[in-house]
């Protein structure tokens, strides 16, 4: 059981936090890249940001979502629809340039929502989660966050 302070909320909470703004970056990247023609670089940029949202996605749909889907149930399900979305789009970039020629304005219009999908997280389910769940729902996040780092550092390894 947790003595909870709030620090191990502030901690779940920054880090994604920092991942949406990893995210947020890259994404203007993309935008440049799109203007400049450039779809290897969209590409790549593509593939980066799949990198940084698959341990992300898999903290908030395995931590933090299913705590607060008792109380928001059709917010957390739009916002998971989303991802599914989100990762199609991306995933057609894993294993090179995609050669459909409408992928770039596809992708560039799928972080436009991606980016108004960090709106409603950060300005709508982070805050809920702040002030409704308790220190042992932020140490069921956190276990699920160091599991998945776990799994990465071995695969690293
Ligand atoms: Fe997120």
């Amino acid at each position: 059981m947790c003595e909870y302070c709030g620090c191990q909320s502030i901690t779940e909470i920054k880090r994604l936090t920092e991942e949406h703004d990893t995210v947020v970056n890259l994404i203007s990247f993309v935008q440049t890249a799109h203007t400049a023609g450039d779809r290897d670089r969209m590409a790549a940029l593509a593939r980066q940001i799949s990198r940084v949202l698959g341990p992300h996605t898999a903290v908030e749909e395995n931590g933090l979502f299913p705590l607060m889907k008792a109380d928001f149930p059709g917010q957390i399900a739009a916002l998971e629809d989303e991802h599914r979305l989100v990762e199609k789009v991306l995933g057609e970039a894993s294993v090179g340039t995609p050669a459909d020629p409408d992928w770039p304005d596809r992708l560039v219009a799928t972080l436009d929502l991606l980016r108004d999908h960090i709106l409603k997280e950060q300005d709508g389910v982070f805050p809920a989660a702040l002030t409704s769940l308790s220190g042992d729902d932020w140490e069921t996040v956190a276990l699920v966050r160091s599991t998945l780092d776990d799994l990465r550092g071995r695969a690293a390894a």
